[in-house]
This record gives structure tokens, sequence and C-alpha cells, in this order.
């Protein structure tokens, strides 16, 4: 049996499936279909201080192998959340890990500081993804001095032992430069990827299909950008932790994002079609481990990066011969 349990930053899991945030709420719906405590950790939907409704609709759009969504960051605001769903989360056992959102470094920085202490809490995540009020609502995550700012606000705000993860956005042009900045200024781990910024025109009504106009493109559509991201990240910081994710539909996928050198990873926009996609992927992860020969799932973590002569568990070569070619 290949051994599951999986470290991020100095805290274990029992192994490194989770969900994504804004994908599963905190959780409770998904625990109708499976034990959410069976997973590696329960990402929660981003929070904000206040209560928010959200963008216009329509706020989703199906797209080619994925979709788009503008849901603009709806909820109940921090009080509510802690009161209502960290605490259920906390009494069902499971491992919360908390997404904050904000639009200025002091909102994160007070989001932070409320999180301080909660029972269920294993870790924060940053979505950094989100307009900065203060600077002409250029996203944190697109400069790498703005998300230090906010990375470092939250690490000083949060418990120590409790990891702070950044969440990275996949439309930088370097984005190993945002995940140095962001380790720089305390980051314990990185989140590897946000949805990318897309659009769907409706030609019958010649008008954008959402009502935010753009939205974040999800789904298997994106899986190889994230992969090649969690890649790049990898490759520039080796010793962080990462949790990888964009478009992971089955074992094999997440297989994928381990082997680019994630820790663990998160199943996001499969949940919408399949409510069970979080366990079962977590089942076949394992199985295609163990097929590979796997002891433990630490062992395949960044294995692609190593040249092909490299150890691998009795199994044949997976390099094929023909390396050239891009077409
Ligand atoms: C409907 C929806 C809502 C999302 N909300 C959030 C959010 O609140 N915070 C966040 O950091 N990411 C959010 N994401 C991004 C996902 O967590 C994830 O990074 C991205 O969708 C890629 O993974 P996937 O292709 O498996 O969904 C959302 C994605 C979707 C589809």
């Amino acid at each position: 049996m290949t051994d599951l349990r999986t470290t991020l930053a100095g805290v274990e899991f029992p192994n490194p499936v989770f969900t994504a945030s804004g994908c599963a709420a905190a959780g409770q719906e998904l625990d109708g279909f499976f034990d959410v405590t069976a997973l590696g950790g329960v990402v929660t939907k981003s929070i904000m201080l206040a209560a928010r409704s959200g963008r216009a609709t329509p706020r989703m759009a199906e797209t080619p192998s994925g979709m788009l969504n503008s849901i603009g960051l709806q909820g109940p605001g921090i009080e509510a959340f802690l009161e209502h769903e960290l605490a259920w989360l906390a009494d069902r056992g499971a491992r919360a890990v908390v997404s904050i959102a904000g639009g200025s470094v002091e909102d994160y920085a007070r989001l932070a500081q409320k999180l301080r202490g909660r029972p269920g809490l294993a870790m924060v995540e940053v979505n950094i993804s989100c307009p900065n009020v203060e600077d002409r609502g250029q996203v944190f995550a697109c400069d790498p001095r703005a998300a230090a700012g906010v990375v470092e606000a939250v690490r000083k705000a949060t418990a120590p032992g409790v990891p702070v993860f950044a969440k990275l956005s996949p439309d930088v042009t370097d984005i190993a430069a945002v995940a140095r900045a962001c380790v720089a200024a305390g980051a314990d781990g990185l989140s590897v990827i946000n949805t990318l910024l897309g659009m769907v025109i409706d030609v019958d009504r010649m008008r954008p299909v959402l009502g935010g106009v753009t939205g974040g493109l999800s789904g298997p559509a994106i899986r190889p950008v994230a992969v090649r991201c969690v890649w790049q990240v990898h490759a520039a910081l080796p010793d962080v932790p990462i949790l990888g994710m964009g478009g992971i539909r089955t074992g094999l996928d997440a297989l994928e994002f381990v082997l680019a050198g994630a820790s663990a990873v998160s199943v996001g926009t499969t949940v919408f079609g399949d409510p069970t996609a979080p366990v079962r992927v977590l089942a076949e992860l394992h199985q295609a481990l163990q097929e590979r020969g796997f002891d433990h799932v630490r062992d395949a973590v960044g294995l692609a990066h190593r040249p092909p002569e490299a150890y691998l568990p009795e199994r044949p070569d997976p390099v094929g011969d023909d390396q050239g070619s891009t077409a």
C-alpha cells in the first residue's frame, strides 16, 4: 500500500487530495455525498470581511472542456463564516484550509487576525487574485511587490505553526518571480493555480455572456497551463510545498501535478458534474501510485524533473523516443 500522507510546511495531512476554493463552499453539501474528513483537507470559498452578494448574473458559462465563472466572491462575511462554516468543519473533524480575500493589505491582515486560534484551522490560503482598491484595481497576484505585501501582513497576523499558502495567478509573464516574492515575504507554500481570465460572447445577442463580462476559466481546458505553472514554480523553489490545481478530473491528472512538483492537489470544477470526484480522484491516485511501485506519495513529488535515467520504481522508462517534436 502506498503511504499517502503528505506534509505541507510542517503540517501533516492524511492524504494529498483537497477540495478547491469556491467549488465546494465549506464542504457541507459535499458531505451529503461522501465523508469530507476522508480528504486531506477542505479548502473553503474565499471569505472577505463583509458579506457580499457577488457580480451580476449570468455568472457561469460552459466553454470547451471548461467553465467560465464570474461569481465575484459572494459570501457571508468572516463573522458568519466563523460561526457557521468553520465551526461546522471543526465539529466534523475536517482539516480546514481557509481561503481569504480582500481589497487591501489591511483587509487581509484583519481576516488573518480573526482566524487566529480557531479550532479546525489547518492552513490559510491567501487568494491574491483580487483587485487592489488602493492601486487602481491592479490584481495583487500580478505584481510581485503587491503580492508580497499581502503575504507579509497575513504571515505576521497568523499564528505560528499555521502555514500560509499564497495562491498564484497564471495570468502573469513570470510566475516564478511572483512565487519567489511571496516566499521571500513569508509564504510557507504556494497554491498553483487560480483561474485564467477569459471571456465568451453570445453571437446571437452579440453581447458578452457573463454579467461581469470577463470571468475565470477553469476545468480540463486549463490543465496543461496549470501543470506548466507547477513545474516552473517547483523548478524555481524546489523546497517550497505546492498545492496544485487546475482541471484535475482523474487520479492520473492528479499524478501529473505530483510529478510536476505538487505535494497535494485540489479538485475544483469537476465536482460540479461529479460531487464524489475528490474521493474518486483520491482512490485513483492511490491506485496509480501503487501500480507504479511507489511506497510513499512523497517519492513521486517532482519526479518528472529528474533526468530519465534517475531512479524510477520498478517500471519501464516512460520517456518515449519522440522527444523533439512539439507539433
Ligand atoms: C465557481 C468557481 C469559484 C471559485 N472561487 C474561488 C475563490 O473563491 N477563491 C479562489 O482562490 N479560487 C476560486 N476558484 C478557483 C479554483 O479554486 C481553482 O483554483 C481553479 O478553478 C482551477 O481548478 P479547477 O480547474 O479544478 O477548478 C473558483 C473556481 C470556480 C470554478
